[in-house]
């Protein structure tokens, strides 16, 4: 049985160090020490060592929205991995689509950084996922093919167990519009068969693929209750603490 994981990507907001640790405090008050589900959270990098105090103690991780993959040097803006671990980051979201349209990053590049994130101990957050006109021309699955291929070329069976898996159908993000659950489970469910094909069925009953798009409190209990759905990479209802902690309610989990 895979436990489910629910993280909020807070993306380029609740930078402010009030507002970020107000945010984590909320929902820590109430499954700060929840076994039920594993919960992350991913604010900007400047917030991350406030955010990671706060959550000290406690069983929610922390993790980080990107890293370039290099230990360091001359890579002016950039965040190595060994700094999200020095902040208390345990996870690392790779591959986001605004990554992959707003900075052009190509399934090379991010699949360098899936290695390197497990190089150096963080555990990737691989989003995959495509746009309203692949979908409108019928390549939904090619698409999530090329990205899962590509993403974790080189990766050994025991890495991809461990490694989280996020489809997130471009058109559905911050958009209020949702796959419907059969929709995102057909996704998900192809995305298991590939990676029993490409690896094992032990791999493939064992990664954890989370659903990505406009999930909300209201959704989440039909998304979430999908045989091959094992959790939310949430976006914009991560930044309150009332709807984050009601899509744990209704995750069916707890
Ligand atoms: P929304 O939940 O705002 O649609 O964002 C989803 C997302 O991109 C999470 O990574």
């Amino acid at each position: 049985m895979r436990k489910l994981i629910i993280a909020g990507n807070w993306k380029m907001n609740a930078g402010a160090a009030s507002e970020a640790t107000g945010l984590a405090k909320g929902v820590l008050a109430k499954y700060g020490q929840s076994d039920a589900v594993d919960i992350v959270f991913c604010p900007p990098f400047t917030a991350l060592r406030e955010v990671s105090a706060v959550i000290q103690g406690s069983k929610i991780a922390l993790g980080g929205q990107n890293m370039y993959p290099k230990a360091g040097g001359a890579f002016t803006g950039e965040i190595s991995p060994l700094f999200l671990k020095d902040c208390g980051c345990a996870y690392v979201i790779l591959g986001h689509s605004e990554r992959r349209t707003y900075f052009k990053e190509s399934n090379e590049f991010i699949n360098e950084k899936v290695k390197f994130a497990f190089e150096n101990g963080l555990i990737p957050i691989l989003c995959i996922g495509e746009t309203e006109q692949e979908r409108e021309a019928g390549k939904t699955e090619a698409v999530v093919e090329d990205h899962l291929r590509g993403g974790l070329a080189g990766l050994t069976p025991e890495q991809v167990k461990s490694m989280i898996i996020a489809y997130e159908p471009v058109w559905a993000i911050g958009t209020g519009k949702t796959a419907t659950p059969e929709d995102a489970q057909s996704v998900h469910a192809f995305a298991r068969g590939l990676i029993a094909k490409l690896y094992d069925d032990s791999v493939a009953r064992t990664v954890r693929i989370q659903y990505g798009g406009s999930v909300k409190a209201d959704n989440a209990k039909e998304l979430l209750g999908q045989p091959d759905i094992d959790g939310a990479l949430v976006g914009g209802a991560a930044l309150k603490a009332d709807s984050f902690n009601g899509i744990i309610d209704n995750s069916g989990a707890v």
